[in-house]
């Protein structure tokens, strides 16, 4: 997806930013345990402004966002209260909570640290297949063996040709299958789905996977 596409998307919001949620998303409540994300450095990817980010700066050591759209960057600070400071051209901070303002495609090692989870809600979705090829090896890159991922995903039919992409659980599982440790956590049908009436889809259904990065095989 073009850049524009997403600054478009903040500039309207209303329907165009439907993707945003009030609530924590129940799959972060049921699998995100605070007990097990005590001393942990969780990464959001293509986070917009998701309360999400709350949970994760409440029960881990720290969380870091990665956005394109310098607007859903200040939103979510301004919206939740939240007191914070620049510290860089693209880096915004506030007690465990960092902000990037960054291309996803950009982001270093250097910029997040070691990251034990990875908690995607709509990124892998809102990429195109040549940019979600890209997006998986990109996050794989920042990532050490033992690192997590939490991944939740749409199917839905008829297929559409513009975000959120429809993707099938044995494409999603295709993509990590050669790095990582592929559990499929999650498929309710959702036949209350605000995409429902609104795209006049026939199902919808919200996968969910766990993801766990193996450790690099060896070669004699
Ligand atoms: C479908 S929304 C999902 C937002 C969030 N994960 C949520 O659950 O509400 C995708 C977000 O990714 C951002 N985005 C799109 N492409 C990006 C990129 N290449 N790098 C960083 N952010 C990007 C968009 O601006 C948008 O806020």
């Amino acid at each position: 997806m073009h850049p524009q596409f997403w600054l478009d998307s903040w500039e309207r919001e209303g329907s165009a930013t439907s993707f945003h949620r009030q609530d924590i998303h129940p799959y972060v409540v049921k699998y995100a345990d605070p007990e097990q994300l005590r001393g942990k450095r969780v990464l959001v990817p293509l986070c917009g402004k998701t309360n999400d980010l709350l949970w994760f700066a409440q029960h881990a050591e720290h969380v870091i966002g990665i956005e394109l759209v310098d607007k859903a960057i200040h939103q979510f600070f301004e919206q939740n209260a939240l007191p914070y400071t620049q510290t860089s051209d693209y880096r915004y901070e506030s007690g465990p909570i960092t902000m990037l303002h960054r291309d996803i495609f950009d982001v270093t090692l250097e910029d997040v640290g070691k990251i034990d989870l990875v908690y995607d809600r709509a990124a892998l979705v809102a990429l195109p297949l040549d940019l979600r090829l890209r997006y998986v090896s990109q996050i794989d890159s920042l990532l050490p063996a033992g690192a997590e991922q939490l991944v939740v995903t749409l199917e839905y039919a008829p297929v559409m040709a513009e975000p959120p992409f429809s993707i099938a659980p044995d494409e999603t599982s295709a993509y990590y299958a050669a790095r990582y440790h592929v559990e499929h956590i999650e498929q309710p049908e959702r036949p209350d789905h605000r995409m429902i009436p609104k795209f006049g889809l026939s199902f919808l259904k919200e996968h969910a996977f766990r993801l766990t990065k193996l450790a690099q095989l060896m070669v004699a």
